[in-house]
Formats: C-alpha cells, structure tokens, sequence
C-alpha cells in the first residue's frame, strides 16, 4: 500500500497533511470544485446512488472498489503512481540527468501551458455530456457515462495538484480558470475545439470516448514521460483511468454496430424505419469525431513540439521502446498538398513529432475498427467502417483550409458545400439520431438501437440496478 488517505477532506497519496500551505490552497479551491460539478456536472442524478469504481490505492489491487455511491461524495483526489527511484530524463537535450522534482525555472513557461492545456480537457468533457443522462439507453450506460464524468472530474483535480504544488500565485489563477471556462461557450470557451462541440446524443458520446479519449491517451502516454517527475507521475495514474474511457466507447459504438448488424439479419431494408442506426449513419459520426480528435494532436509541423521534446517535457509514447531518444539528424516523411496536389517532405524529426504521436493514434484507432468490421462480417453483411484519410476534415494543420473527401481526393470549395452532407452527420442525420435517444431506465431493459453489453460491470449481471433512481 503507498500511504493513501482516502477519508481526508482530500483523498490523496502525496502526504498533503505535511505540506500546510498546499493543504490550504486546495481546500481554499474545494468548495469552488464542488459549486462546478453540482452546476455543470450531470444534471438530474446528484442525489442518486451509483455503483462506481473508486481508486483506494494506486496499485492494480487498489482498482477492485465498487460500492453504490452518490456522485457528489465520489473521493475525488490526488493519486501520483509510485516515485520511481533514480529516474532519469528519457529523451532531449537532458536525456540522462536525474528527472526534475521541482518546476526547472527556464521551462516554467512552457510547462505551465503544456499542463493548462491537458487540465482543461477534464472539465470541458464533463460539460459536454452533462444532459445525456436524460437519454440513456440503459441502466449499464447510465453509470458508465457517471463512471466517466466522476474520473474526468478527478483528473482535473490531478492537474490542479500540479498547478497549486508547483506554481504559486500564478498556478492558482490558473486553476480558478479552469472552473470559469464552460465547453462551447463563445466568450469564455474551452481551450481545444473538440471540447467546444456538442455531444447531445448517445452515438455522440460513444464516438467521442472511442475517439477523442484516444487522444487523451496518447498525450498522457508522451507526457507520462516527462522528466517533470510530478507530471509523469500523475500522468502514469491518470492513464489507468483512461482505459475505462476507451473501453466504453469502443464497446458503446460495437454495441450500435451489433445491433444493426441485428436489425438488417432479421429483413429490415430500411434499419432507420425499425429503429436502429444504419451503417452509413454510424460512419458519418465516425468521420466527424475522428477528424475533431486528429486535430488535437496539432500542427504536422510545429516547433512548439520540438521544443517541448528538447527541453525533456514531453517524450514520445513508450520512449523506452524506442532506440534513439534525441531525434536530432533524422527525418519524418510528411504528407503535405502544395501547389494543388499531393507531395512528400522532408521534416527535421523533432519538429514532427505531434504527426509521430499522431501516427500511433491512428493505428490505434484502427485496431478498435477493425473489432467492428469483423462484426458485420460474423453477421454476414458486407460492409466496412473506414477511418477517413488524414486530410479530410481537417481545422488544423496541413490541410485546414483545403477540402478533401475521406479518401483524400481533393474538393474545391463548391464541390465540398454540395458533398459535405454525403461526409458528416446532416441536420436531418442529426435529428433523427436525436430522435432514437428515449430514456430506458428499468433494470435488464434497453433501447432498441443498441445491444446489450456481452457483460456487466465488475462481475454484476446487465440486470443490476448500477444507478438507483428511486
Ligand atoms: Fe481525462
Ligand atoms: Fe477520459
């Protein structure tokens, strides 16, 4: 057992008894914390038992606690892994010099931003989502999506630790910060654009914890390696957590595709007349929420990404795998459209390196796609759900400002307004969709759209009351 305080007006394993300042400075923030989740948080279950998972150690044993609890008292806290005796800088310039305990003075900056922008994620998603309870299509899904929420609340937390712990006056404006941004608002919005736009539905939601979830994986993985030990630490935590995320939507979207696969067996011609979501439905939010994610990875090129790499803040997921960890005198192949057609360039590798965690992400991707397709071919039906081309749909980077198809042929702007809806979820996709989402809240029941899980959570039945409503 690492020395957890579970039942502190902080839960946490980071001694914060001993650190009176911090333990001040949190508590100060606490109550601002709780004001957020009972107003932005999800609306209409505060008072509601839910069967949640909660983290009473950071070890894999600490991960086995489920208990009916009601969302507000969920131990929110601080959890860093284990110190890692003797750990070194992996990658960079530092590569080798014993990792940093304290903020190193010359990166403040720089470091700041990095956490800033991966604390505000945690919130804005929580936001996005915080009306879906209304529809959901089962019991089961229900406490997944609170499962969700209370987790992506405790991450904020993780991060806020960092700001708080390490810097002072301005890590605590920033944390205030963090509570006043609201998801999708115009004046005041969230940082990153995938965490400005609406998740109103189920199919949206699942994509979203398929997709954009991934993203935050893979940008935990490269930060996890940091030679910040604080933020490797808390990253390393953070990603048991993810799992979760990802495995509900990956199981949430193979669930629809399971269900119309059904659908079509038993004659239906139309799967939207019998309820359920068609398969060129499913691949319109496909394309939509993988495009909104790749663009979290950032510019192809960017020199912030060198910089990040070089100062020794941000590595490549899984450094240790690699063979070479400067990045200094090779290159990266990159994909680029100039002069109205496609050509490769040659880009110094550490200025490449959101398109090589961006390359990992997509394979990634592709493996949980493939689980679908080869649901469809158990069920006979001869169909494949495709990942769009990298240029498709793209707001940053390389192909922002030029439109493609999701093979990747290039549209001109009038070609593109006349197809876009043949691509991305129409108005009228979007309504219809919106008109499948019904509440079904009895045990063992679901909606007709989706099918139920293959198994409950933590060895229950699908039948299990997961959130008591009465
Ligand atoms: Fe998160
Ligand atoms: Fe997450």
């Amino acid at each position: 057992m690492s020395n957890m305080n579970l039942y502190d007006t902080i839960p946490n394993n980071v001694n914060l008894s001993d650190d009176k300042k911090l333990k001040r400075a949190l508590e100060k923030w606490l109550p601002d914390f709780q004001s957020w989740w009972m107003d932005m948080g999800p609306e209409g279950f505060q008072a509601n038992d839910v069967y949640l998972r909660t983290a009473i150690d950071v070890d894999p044993k600490g991960w086995a606690h489920f208990d009916h609890v009601k969302m507000p008292d969920y131990r929110w806290g601080i959890f860093l892994a284990a110190q890692e005796k003797d750990r070194k800088i992996g990658f960079g310039d530092h590569m080798g010099k014993p990792v940093w305990q304290e903020v190193p003075g010359e990166y403040r900056g720089m470091l700041r931003r990095l956490i800033v922008t991966q604390a505000d994620t945690e919130p804005a998603s929580v936001e996005q989502q915080r009306l879906l309870g209304q529809t959901c299509p089962s019991l089961y899904d229900l406490r997944n999506l609170f499962q969700v929420n209370v987790e992506e609340g405790r991450h904020l937390w993780a991060m806020v630790y960092l700001l708080h712990g390490y810097f002072g006056r301005d890590g605590r404006e920033e944390a205030e910060a963090l509570l006043a941004r609201r998801s999708g608002n115009p004046d005041k919005p969230r940082i990153l654009g995938a965490f400005n736009e609406p998740i109103e539905d189920w199919l949206s939601f699942f994509m979203f914890t398929m997709f954009t979830d991934r993203d935050g994986k893979y940008q935990l993985l490269a930060l996890a390696e940091s030679g910040f030990d604080p933020l490797s630490r808390t990253t390393r935590f953070m990603l048991t957590e993810e799992a979760h995320h990802m495995f509900v939507g990956e199981t949430g979207v193979g669930r629809v595709v399971e269900r119309t696969a059904q659908l079509m067996k038993e004659g239906n011609d139309d799967v939207r007349k019998a309820g359920g979501v068609d398969l060129p439905l499913i691949q319109k939010y496909l394309n939509l929420w993988f495009t909104l994610s790749l663009d979290l990875f950032g510019g192809e090129v960017s020199s912030n990404a060198a910089d990040f790499f070089a100062s020794g803040l941000k590595g490549r997921q899984k450094e240790d795998r690699l063979d070479e960890h400067t990045a200094l005198d090779q290159y990266y192949n990159l994909n680029v459209f100039r002069d109205g057609k496609r050509t490769m360039e040659e880009v110094p590798l550490r200025n490449a390196l959101n398109e090589v965690l961006r390359d990992s992400y997509v394979d990634d991707c592709q493996r949980g796609v493939d689980r679908w397709n080869k649901t469809l071919e158990e069920h006979g039906i001869n169909f494949e759900l495709k990942l769009p081309h990298r240029s498709f749909h793209r707001h940053i980077g390389e192909f922002a400002n030029v439109h493609f198809d999701p093979e990747g042929n290039f549209l001109s702007d009038e070609e593109w307004d006349k197809r876009k809806d043949e691509f991305l979820p129409s108005e009228e996709d979007k309504v219809f969709v919106k008109s499948l989402m019904h509440a079904v809240r009895e045990p063992g029941k679901i909606a007709n759209w989706i099918a139920p899980p293959k198994r409950g959570i933590n060895g229950q039945p699908f039948e299990f009351e997961y959130v008591r409503l009465s």
